[in-house]
């Protein structure tokens, strides 16, 4: 079946004016601060994806704007859909995108004000990826914005290299768990360091050894990695100099300095 057919399109158009569900939020707070309402359909531009959200998945970034931790990064106010990974059918698209209606494709919303926990969603076509046959969509869901951490720091930050030696700091949890099946990829040797009660979960993933953060503090190892990626924003350059190799990288997940300005400096022109 062609799918970009005109006919297929009109039967599967959303007219703009219809309401949809969507989780939103007044003001910052707890998860009580959570609740439903009815939003318009969001308008998709030109390049970009309208897309019926089936899953969406719920990371760090979206309960720490909801409490207030990072107020100067979101503009315009309330009320707020939290939420930046989705995963559905394309329900509209440019006629000559590379997607069709009524694929299922996985996405990060790439606007500041996320837009996930809602029936419709819109993103740029570059931020969307079709869904393997095999994949549930819940699976999906759980893929963006993790994944592209994951891959982005080993990948582009790291320039991770087969056969190095890697470490992840914080390898159980949303950003590790593709971290070390990335560097696995790699043909790397892995080390994971999470909680015990992770340590099969680690393994599993593909991880060569475990250790248990509570018991093992790596910036004191004798051993020596390539690459130290502290997911959990536990460590520092610093300290982990020490365990780095010769031009080895250190890569973090906390904001780096320049972040923490523009925090500063845009503080006044947001709620
Ligand atoms: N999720 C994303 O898409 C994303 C994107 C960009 C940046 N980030 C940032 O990356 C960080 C991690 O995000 P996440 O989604 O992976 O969080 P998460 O799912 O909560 O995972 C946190 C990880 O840190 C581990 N951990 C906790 N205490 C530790 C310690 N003292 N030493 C070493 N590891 C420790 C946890 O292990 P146990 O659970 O076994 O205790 C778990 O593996 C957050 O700061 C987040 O803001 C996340």
């Amino acid at each position: 079946m062609n799918t970009n057919t005109l006919e297929f399109r009109k039967a599967y158009a959303v007219p703009t004016a219809l309401t949809m569900r969507a989780i939103e939020y007044d003001h910052y707070g707890d998860a009580k601060v959570l609740h439903g309402a009815e939003h318009t359909v969001p308008q998709r531009l030109p390049g970009q994806l309208l897309i019926e959200v089936l899953a969406s998945s719920v990371n760090p970034i979206d309960y720490r704007f909801r409490r207030g931790d990072l107020k100067g990064l979101i503009p315009f106010g309330f009320p707020r859909i939290p939420g930046y990974d989705v995963a559905g059918i394309v329900v509209d698209n440019d006629s000559d995108s590379s997607f069709a209606i009524g694929d299922r494709v996985m996405a990060f919303l790439d606007h500041t004000r996320g837009g996930a926990l809602a029936d419709y969603a819109v993103c740029s076509v570059s931020s969307a990826a079709k869904i393997p046959d095999s994949m549930p969509i819940e699976d999906a869901a759980a893929i963006p914005l993790a994944g592209t951490t994951a891959l982005q720091s080993l990948r582009d930050h790291g320039k991770i290299k087969s056969g190095q030696s890697v470490l992840i700091n914080g390898a159980s949890g949303g950003v590790g768990m593709f971290a070390v099946q990335i560097a696995k990829s790699y043909a790397c040797h892995v080390d994971a360091v999470a909680s015990g009660r992770n340590r099969e979960f680690c393994l599993s993933l593909g991880a060569d050894h475990f250790y248990d953060y509570d018991k093992f503090d790596f910036t004191k190892s004798d051993k020596r990695w390539d690459i130290i990626f502290d997911v959990a924003g536990k460590a520092h350059f610093l300290g982990a100099r020490a365990v780095l190799k010769d031009h080895g990288h250190f890569i973090s997940t906390m904001p780096s300095v320049k972040g923490l300005l523009m925090t500063i400096l845009t503080w006044p022109l947001s709620k």
